[in-house]
């Protein structure tokens, strides 16, 4: 049986070939688009995201493992004699729209897991591919970017927060909620690669990070919850309750993750005004 620790040497190397492949496609992103069809997560398939995946899907095979991966873009592969031991949770490309339109930050994001549940997730990789930094996590065992233990924000007051919010194609009914909210936000961002800013909760760059539209995917969010967790950040529903979703590419979810509980108290209480 693979340890986590083997689990996370296999992650390392899934990064390190998707690291390979990002050079060559950042050169031809400026070719007319080729139609590759819509993913498992509902979206167009682009090619760098399919590149990825393959990288990935074929660097597992290498190490032999078996496991149910379940990917954004392909769906469920199953690889290995007994497929239903692991799930690997994948978004290849995390903020691919940032690729194409050449804005430096995005990610990949892998999890592995004992069960298609959030809290089965024990190891934990996001690469941002850009900037050389990759965060991991084994459950109980803490968060790490590039091998230096993390911790989240210590800044308990509203006031003086740094509060990402992803308001990406929202709608009516939340934008409104949300509303008193984000005129209080002293410093309000979003980069688009949602993977990514939970890292940036979970070592503290920001001190909080809103996806309340309920159009997020599971996969999108598997390993940077592990991240978020063992940095001791907080994720939950805007009720406080923890995230029990399914992680499946057309599973969605909404969460509010901070740095410490007093500044995901004083989110959730504006919220619910
Ligand atoms: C997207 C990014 C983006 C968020 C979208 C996601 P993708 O992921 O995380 O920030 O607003 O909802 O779909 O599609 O690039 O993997
Ligand atoms: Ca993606």
């Amino acid at each position: 049986m693979r340890t986590k620790n083997d689990w996370i040497t296999i992650l390392e190397n899934c990064n390190k070939v998707v690291q390979k492949k990002i050079p060559p496609l950042l050169q031809k992103v400026a070719e007319p688009p080729v139609d590759y069809g819509i993913g498992a997560g509902g979206d167009l398939i682009k090619k760098v995201d399919l590149e990825a995946e393959t990288a990935i899907v074929n660097t597992l095979k290498k190490a032999k493992v078996s496991c149910t991966i379940i990917s954004e873009e392909t769906g469920t592969i199953k690889i290995g004699k007994t497929p239903e031991e692991n799930y690997v949770i994948l978004d290849p490309i995390d903020g691919s729209t940032n690729f194409t339109r050449g804005i430096p930050f995005y990610a990949t994001s892998i999890a592995v897991s004992k069960n298609q549940t959030l809290d089965g997730v024990h190891t934990a990789l996001v690469s941002d591919l850009i900037h050389n930094i990759t965060y991991t996590a084994i459950k109980k065992q803490g968060a790490y970017k590039n091998n230096e233990k993390i911790t989240p924000s210590k800044i308990k007051s509203f006031e003086k927060a740094t509060i990402g919010v992803d308001l990406n194609t929202d709608q009516p009914k939340t934008l409104k909620s949300l509303a008193k909210l984000l005129i209080k936000i002293p410093h309000l961002r979003h980069f688009g690669a949602n993977a990514l800013e939970l890292c940036y909760v979970a070592d503290g760059t920001i001190d909080a990070f809103i996806d309340i539209r309920g159009k997020l995917r599971t996969t999108d969010l598997a390993a940077a919850f592990l991240i978020l967790k063992e940095s001791n950040a907080t994720i939950m529903t805007l009720k406080g309750d923890p995230l029990t979703e399914k992680m499946a590419p057309t599973e969605k979810i909404a969460f509010v993750a901070a740095g410490n509980s007093q500044i995901f108290s004083q989110i959730v209480k504006e919220l619910s005004n």
